[in-house]
């Protein structure tokens, strides 16, 4: 996949998302290249919709594009949350966290009505490969991460809420069991796997042709 086709992709399917956008609504922008392009195209369009962002970037390509920001520490619920993905598998498991933005995006995600992930096609996969990110409390790190073997800390600042970015190399066979393991580990804030009931809709862009795809 070069990279033009993929900023195309990119490009076509966050015109797709932002055409779902109605005036009248609340929404949960995720953070990601994608999203950034999401917050543009709405821009263009001139929406009058209020958001909140899951990223300090988002909030900022939201504002640039002249979008309005809501208060999300009072704001409880949304109609419509938008956000990318690292991988989807065939089986509807998805991995998020490239961005380091996977807990703000499910606190986001799972306050939505309706959550549309917009990914170009390169993004679909028979198996989940990626390394599942990793948000870490910042207390008592060494014991969390002597937890998690194969774990890596990532070589990025922390998070907007000060977390540890990491990366766990683990067999993904089982993306089910993995996520239970993670959620039950003591230490990880959250993990970027995605369960199939909560990707249920996708925006998948075939180049020029995006893809409407609903389990
Ligand atoms: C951010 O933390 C991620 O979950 C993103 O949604 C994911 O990494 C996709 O990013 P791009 O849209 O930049 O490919």
């Amino acid at each position: 996949m070069s990279d033009q086709r993929d900023r195309r992709e990119k490009e076509a399917v966050a015109r797709s998302a932002a055409g779902l956008v109605t005036d009248d609504q609340l929404v949960a922008l995720g953070s990601g290249s994608t999203v950034a392009l999401v917050a543009a195209a709405l821009g263009e369009r001139g929406s009058r919709a209020r958001f909140a962002a899951a990223s300090p970037a988002t909030a900022l390509a939201a504002t640039s594009a002249g979008l309005t920001l809501v208060d999300d520490t009072t704001t409880a619920r949304y109609d419509l949350a938008i956000d990318g993905a690292d991988e989807v598998a065939a089986d509807g498991w998805a991995v998020k966290g490239g961005g380091g933005a996977h807990t703000r995006e499910r606190i986001l995600i799972s306050a939505a009505d309706r959550f549309v992930c917009v990914v170009g096609a390169s993004k679909l996969v028979d198996r989940l490969t990626w390394p599942v990110p990793l948000e870490l409390q910042p207390f008592a790190l060494a014991s969390t991460v002597e937890r998690l073997p194969g774990v890596v800390l990532r070589d990025a600042p922390p998070t907007a809420d000060g977390g540890v970015l990491a990366d766990l190399a683990v067999p993904l066979d089982d993306p089910a069991a993995v996520a239970a393991r993670l959620d039950a580990t003591p230490g990880i804030v959250d993990h970027g796997l995605f369960a199939p009931d909560v990707v249920r809709e996708l925006l998948i862009a075939h180049g020029d042709h995006v893809e409407h795809r609903r389990r």
